[in-house]
């Protein structure tokens, strides 16, 4: 009830900078704030945004609400860094100004063009008739050496084909040959989830639909999200979040998915991926959703996404705040998967190494490695008063298990099945209340949220080989 829709529609400029500064003083005295994520200084983070390099820095945007740890109004915050490990708000985010993006600057990305950077984004609006229509509107802007942005006056893509519905979104913007491509996340009137491409020779005029992109899957739910393009390894990768999937073909425990195909290679002129792979998610841990990739100029796959999922509530709510980025990883693809690691500049964190006890007092802020020979059931524990995060192996199904039980709620469970009894360079990056757990040196990762007592956080484990405990910085980004 507190949350009217003329709160969350409230455009920024009518907000009571007030509210903020109450927010913060709130948030001030959690316990729950992260060390080396990036997370929000108040309200609500969701996906990231036009993730690039530009003007010798990175950029890295992130849908957001700074008003309360809700779904209201979305714009684009906006963090630099020189090592993708420290940012900074730039203090100069997109916000919601005008009639084609009245209810909120949506996902979308980024690409240099001569001296500046051009956004594509989805302008939300809800058409002021009975039924409050959606009428998404694909919007461009260009950002300058200032990091000022200055939006287009005339949306890119005014109305979406005619059989696709007000779920239009999420432009991923990559240059190839002659043309820019738009790859988007749509919604067909049958209900199924699609992902279409448009093209133009100009970035901020001409776009055109081109064509459905075929995916040699059928599988897309009834909507896909946040569709985005990556090329490493000589292959290709597509990553999508097909809400609704069906979950007997696709195997997935989250609300929504985020999945990914791999493919030999991509065929622009047909828009087709060439010699798919099977459907797999990204990550099998508890909340992750919405990656975006970037091919950055310095030749690596990076990924960012979303430790937080749609239509969730999340205890850090009732402080006003909730979400965070994952650390920027690095993608490879072998066998036809995806492996998954930190970006190696994220070693600039790693601190003294702990002496290692079972029972041991851990830091908000630690990582945790482990190996684990063959044949032998094992699991380790992070544990505080009421609350747990219990991983365990079994060795004979080769079935890893992760169990949470968040301070005040039930225990929830995810699986992964490994093809060995063996696991190798086992990585968790514990940041406080949110963790990334990387298996076999990437090859399997598992994000999550844990909300704990905040007091005291203890690591028990069994069977275990090669334990090791570093510190990792409190850097506190926000
Ligand atoms: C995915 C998503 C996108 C949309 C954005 C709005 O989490 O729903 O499809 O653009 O969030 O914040």
């Amino acid at each position: 009830k507190y949350w009217t829709m003329e709160r969350l529609d409230r455009l920024y400029k009518d907000w009571d900078p007030k509210v903020l500064t109450d927010l913060k003083a709130k948030i001030a005295k959690s316990n729950w704030r992260l060390g080396y994520h990036i997370q929000t200084e108040t309200g609500l983070l969701n996906d990231p945004n036009g993730f690039s390099y530009f003007n010798n820095q990175w950029h890295l945007f992130f849908q957001a609400f700074p008003y309360g740890g809700v779904h209201g109004l979305k714009s684009w915050t906006h963090m630099v860094s020189d090592d993708l490990v420290n940012w900074e708000n730039t203090n100069k985010p997109m916000v919601p100004d005008r009639y084609y993006d009245r209810h909120g600057c949506y996902s979308g990305s980024a690409i240099n063009v001569d001296d500046k950077l051009f956004l594509m984004y989805t302008g939300n609006v809800f058409e002021d008739d009975d039924e409050y229509r959606r009428h998404p509107y694909q919007d461009g802007a260009w950002m300058d050496k200032d990091n000022n942005i200055e939006k287009l006056s005339e949306p890119l893509i005014d109305n979406a084909p005619a059989a696709i519905t007000g779920h239009f979104r999420d432009p991923q913007i990559l240059k190839h040959g002659d043309y820019y491509y738009a790859i988007l996340g749509a919604q067909n009137i049958d209900n199924e989830g699609e992902i279409l491409t448009y093209r133009s020779k100009h970035v901020d005029k001409g776009w055109e639909f081109y064509k459905v992109m075929d995916l040699g899957h059928d599988n897309l739910g009834y909507m896909a999200e946040c569709p985005n393009l990556g090329f490493v390894d000589g292959k290709v990768v597509l990553i999508f979040c097909p809400q609704g999937a069906d979950d007997t073909k696709f195997s997935y425990d989250n609300v929504h998915p985020n999945a990914y195909i791999t493919a030999d290679d991509f065929d622009w002129e047909n828009m087709k991926l060439i010699n798919p792979s099977a459907m797999h998610q990204v990550d099998e841990g508890f909340d992750f959703y919405a990656t975006q990739l970037f091919n950055a100029p310095d030749g690596r796959l990076l990924e960012s996404a979303w430790i937080g999922l749609p239509d969730t509530k999340y205890l850090s709510d009732n402080e006003g705040w909730e979400g965070a980025l994952t650390m920027v990883r690095e993608l490879h693809i072998k066998d036809g998967r995806l492996i998954q690691t930190p970006v190696k500049e994220n070693d600039s964190l790693i601190g003294e190494k702990d002496n290692v006890e079972n029972g041991m007092q851990l830091d908000k802020q630690s990582l945790i490695k482990f190996d684990v020979e063959d044949g032998k059931d094992n699991e380790m524990l992070i544990n505080s008063d009421d609350s747990y995060l219990k991983l365990s192996f079994d060795k004979d199904s080769h079935k890893l298990n992760l169990t949470r039980k968040n301070i005040g709620e039930d225990a929830e469970s995810r699986n992964v099945l490994l093809g060995s009894s063996r696991l190798q360079d086992c990585a968790i990056y514990f940041d406080n209340t949110v963790f990334e757990i990387y298996i076999n040196d990437g090859q399997r990762t598992m994000t999550g949220t844990f909300f704990h007592d905040g007091k005291h956080l203890n690591l028990k484990f069994n069977n275990l080989d090669n334990v090791s405990v570093n510190k990792l910085s409190n850097i506190g980004i926000n």
